[in-house]
């Protein structure tokens, strides 16, 4: 990026964040002369930890697709600017998975790694493995590609339909390593329900959804390693990763498990087999402890942030097909308005994968 370009993007952050921190007017023109004279005599410039914080929240809150945003303000933020070996890099990493997991209290959390210095591979820190086999995957087929490159550095799965897969980073363009995660670092919910008998599912899923492939962008600086977590929302797991055709596809199990009349549509047991799925997750979070929102509770939130904002004076903005949940949209009130779909900076993005 230009010095010019990244100047612009700089003050415009700055006098954003330090009006919403209700920082002394003083401080924000001294800071942005220093920030000017960094750009131009280095080309970019270091956020101070305040600005980093807020940053990665005031991205939260742009996150148009999101519905958790009511928490914003909440995100644990981790400065591992100074990782810049295997060893530290890997301990930043493990440091994150246990804080954001706090034994099933999940806690927001990010952790931000030097631009340029450090770039995961992994979608998620936290996933399974899959892998192509004669008719259906063994295993998440979304991780297909992922696992065979991991494989290729040497990394070896059980074979399970649930192997976790190893934690993959380089470091300044160097190979990339693979660490594998041991699974007493990774806390993990079976899925029973409180009525079926759901044990021959044998379906379980991790508790803490880690991003760890999109760009933090925060006043012209592209932070690419920055892993990210809420908690999930049930429906996340229950109605896509558990149901949908290109992943775990259980729905059919599940209607068997029901002993559901599957000879027509119009009995419609893909919504009631999919209901109690949903219910069976949210059931199994519950007892073990486990952080998780379901999708009306989840809407009401969204709702409160909404207030939260027009109270704010800012403008709420929204992804509306990715806001409304798949399981009974219309029961909530996000779907019944728009929403605009400006992106506004601080934001996260998705950015080209490193394989
Ligand atoms: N939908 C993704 C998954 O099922 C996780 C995305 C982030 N979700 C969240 N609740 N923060 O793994």
């Amino acid at each position: 990026m230009e010095n010019e370009k990244r100047i612009k993007k700089a003050i415009t952050f700055l006098e954003q964040a330090f009006y919403e921190l209700e920082k002394d007017p003083d401080k924000l023109q001294r800071r942005k002369r220093d920030v000017i004279h960094e750009i131009n005599t280095t080309g970019t410039y270091t956020h101070t930890y305040e600005e980093l914080s807020h940053g990665a929240k005031m991205a939260w809150r742009n996150s148009n697709k999101c519905i958790g945003r009511l928490f914003w303000n909440t995100l644990t933020v981790f400065d591992a600017r100074i990782a810049d070996t295997e060893e530290e890099v890997t301990e930043a990493l493990f440091h994150h998975i246990r804080t954001a997991t706090n034994a099933g209290k999940i806690r927001p959390t990010i952790t931000i790694f030097k631009p340029e210095k450090v770039r995961i591979w992994n979608h998620q820190l936290i996933r399974f493995a899959g892998y192509e086999a004669e008719g259906d995957a063994i295993g998440d087929p979304d991780s297909v590609a992922f696992t065979k490159q991991v494989m290729e550095l040497g990394w070896k799965g059980e074979g399970t339909p649930f192997d976790v897969l190893p934690l993959v980073f380089q470091i300044e363009g160097n190979d990339p390593v693979w660490i594998d995660l041991p699974s007493k670092e990774v806390l993990q919910v079976t899925i029973d329900h409180p009525e079926y008998d759901f044990t021959p599912l044998h379906a379980k899923w991790y508790a803490v959804p880690i991003i760890s492939d999109m760009c933090l962008e925060i006043g012209g600086v592209d932070y690419k390693a920055a892993p990210f977590n809420g908690w999930y929302m049930g429906t996340e797991i229950g109605a896509r990763n558990f149901a949908d055709t290109e992943r775990y596809n259980l729905i059919p199990e599940v209607a068997k498990i029901m002993d559901l009349d599957i000879s027509s549509n119009a009995t419609l047991w893909k919504d009631r087999a999919l209901v109690e799925l949903n219910r069976a997750v949210l059931y199994s979070y519950h007892k073990e402890g486990v952080s998780i929102v379901d999708h009306h509770t989840a809407a009401k939130q969204f709702h409160k942030f909404e207030q939260n904002e027009v109270k704010a004076e800012r403008d709420v903005t929204g992804n509306w097909t990715w806001l409304i949940p798949p399981v009974s949209p219309a029961t909530t009130h996000i779907f019944h308005k728009p929403y605009r779909d400006k992106i506004s900076s601080p934001n996260y993005f998705y950015q080209e994968k490193p394989y």
